[in-house]
């Protein structure tokens, strides 16, 4: 079947935060749009992002400004086109979301969701002003997931809650999947023709015209993370399987504020833009020593510091934001965690640390959306544009996942309907058959999550890598028959433990958020040195 013919073409949106939510929006005139989703429709990170979205949209703001920010943050690893294309596009795309009903805060306050005057807006780490609009004082992932849901709703889109990607349907016979290894080869894979779900216990394939993979992170890799259940990296590993190219593998950013309870709830970095600081135990601003922007460094300085202090006094460090005015106005979500877990933080520095936040690397895409497999699109945070480079910006996600979005359904929009459209092929489809069998021990997800973390963390060295990898190595999942949906996700895990792994081994230097404790400093031949992807310097 082709798009050419007369049936409405059909595409596959796996994932419903911002990313998979605005490109379901942008192609629902044009195709039956069917999104899948593990969880709840509103299940993601998105909805619990509290800073905001930086665009340059306030007097005196300017993109060249964003540009510069956003490039100064990734370390020069970051892809200066696509940077110039997220920066140039985020004020349309702001005015898309004010469209849909996302009340930004405005100065002098916006009871009733009023939609004039100036924005009210914030600063975070490594930003040169103030130009994080937000919702709610600290709610915004809320107010942009419920707008968004709701114009989904009100669409003709078919939304599938509670249905997991499992793998892609390749083209019977077009995937070379190497079985017994953690990654297809990538050689004459694709094209995709649809997705194997989990759905109320049974496995379905789904076909369609074209999938887009909009499934978000992998915090779930670290037994801290800001992260909710369902980052567990599933649309990244079931890429890995069917042969497309992932990249920039290494690069995993821990935010410095978590609180240090259970859960590990996100303190906003804009508080410390507010006027909050970072104390140790002793009372002292460890961070005016570590960078001349002291608590408003990039994100990957203040979160090393941070773990290098706790290394040093062997207690949490404080966060001291008794200080910031209307506190508990502007800051509403996090005034809450702090009370849940018996904290006031009007009156006292409450305990934080670092916690795996956002990763950098994930299937690699051009500025369109387009992965390495034909019909597989990635948008949002499981793909990686080059946006980031080797340290995400804050708030430069929830951005990333809007102008990305659109654009990967604009392409795909006049890619439906051009003459010689994207065609379904004929025939059987086939899954993947790369799950890592290969090891004696099965890991529990406790064990997984351990391992990353005291090796492929915050601060890296050779032997805890090399030690990972070997550990890595003699684990296995079989999930070849399995309808558990946690076995899924933790053999997901340990295939993008795996490359995460290699890709932090085969970079010997420390850039933005890797840091190698026996390669200290950024590499002098660091314009020569290439991005790590599954097919070019890692190979796991
Ligand atoms: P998500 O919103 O994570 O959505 C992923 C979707 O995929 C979910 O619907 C999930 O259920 C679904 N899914 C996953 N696996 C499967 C599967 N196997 N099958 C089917 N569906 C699946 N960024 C900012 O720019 N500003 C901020 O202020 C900010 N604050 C943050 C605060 C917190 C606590 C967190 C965790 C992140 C924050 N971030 C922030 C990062 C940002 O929120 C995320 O990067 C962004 O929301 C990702 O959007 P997404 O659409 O790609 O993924
Ligand atoms: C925060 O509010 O600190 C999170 C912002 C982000 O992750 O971009």
């Amino acid at each position: 079947a082709s798009a050419q013919s007369s049936r409405r073409p059909r595409v596959i949106v796996v994932g419903s935060g911002i990313a998979g939510l605005v490109a379901a929006l942008g192609l629902v005139d044009v195709a039956d749009v069917v999104v899948v989703t593990k969880g709840a429709v509103d299940d993601g990170s998105t909805r619990y992002a509290q800073g905001g979205i930086a665009a340059a949209v306030m007097p005196g703001d300017s993109v060249s400004s964003h540009v510069a920010d956003t490039l100064a943050a990734g370390a020069g690893l970051c892809d200066p086109e696509a940077v110039r294309v997220l920066c140039t596009e985020g004020p349309a795309r702001i005015r898309d979301l004010i469209e849909w009903g996302v009340a930004f805060d405005r100065a002098g306050g916006n009871a009733g969701g009023g939609t004039e005057g100036a924005f009210d807006a914030g600063l975070e780490g490594a930003h040169s002003r103030r130009r994080i609009l937000h919702a709610g004082g600290d709610a915004t992932g809320l107010a942009v997931e419920t707008a968004l849901v709701r114009a989904v709703r009100a669409s003709a889109a078919r939304v599938l809650e509670h249905t997991m990607l499992v793998d892609l349907l390749l083209a019977g016979g077009g995937a070379d999947a190497d079985a017994g290894s953690d990654a297809g080869s990538g050689a004459g894979a694709g094209p995709v023709v649809g997705v194997r779900v989990l759905r109320a216990g049974r496995f379905e394939e789904l076909h369609a015209d074209a999938v887009v993979l909009a499934t978000g992170g992998a915090g779930q890799l670290y037994p801290f993370t800001t992260n909710p259940a369902v980052a567990t990296g599933d649309g990244a590993a079931a890429a890995l399987r069917a042969g497309a190219r992932l990249a920039d593998l290494e690069f995993v950013q821990f935010h410095p504020t978590a609180l240090a309870v259970p859960g590990s709830p996100l303190v906003s970095e804009a508080v410390r833009g507010d006027g909050a600081v970072l104390r140790n135990v002793h009372g002292s601003r460890f961070l005016v020593h570590a960078h001349p922007l002291a608590e408003l460094a990039p994100r990957d300085v203040v979160a090393r510091a941070i773990a290098t202090e706790m290394l040093a006094t062997g207690a949490p460090v404080l966060l001291d934001a008794t200080g910031v005015d209307d506190l508990e106005a502007r800051f509403p979500t996090v005034t809450a965690a702090c009370r849940a877990a018996g904290f006031d933080w009007t009156r006292e520095p409450v305990p934080v640390a670092p916690a795996a936040h956002y990763w950098m690397g994930g299937v690699a895409t051009d500025l369109d959306g387009r992965t390495s497999l034909p019909g597989l699109f990635a948008v949002g945070e499981v793909a990686c544009t080059g946006v980031h480079g080797a340290n995400r910006l804050a708030s430069n996600s929830l951005l990333e996942g809007l102008v990305f979005a659109h654009r990967a359904a604009a392409a795909l929009r006049s890619e439906l309907h051009a003459p010689n459209g994207m065609s379904t092929p004929s025939g059987p489809s086939m899954v993947p058959d790369a799950r890592p069998t290969t090891g004696s021990h099965e890991p529990t997800r406790a064990e997984l999550q351990g391992l990353m973390w005291r090796h492929a963390g915050l601060l890296r060295t050779a032997d805890g890598l090399l030690e990972a990898q070997r550990t890595l190595g003699s684990w296995s999942i079989d999930t070849s028959r399995t309808t558990d949906v946690e076995r899924l996700e933790t053999g997901n895990l340990l295939q993008l433990a795996r490359v995460v792994v290699s890709a932090a081994i085969a970079r010997e230097e420390s850039r933005g958020a890797h840091a190698r404790a026996d390669f200290p400093l950024i590499s002098p031949d660091s314009a020569a040195r290439p991005r790590t992807s599954t097919d070019a310097v890692v190979r796991p």
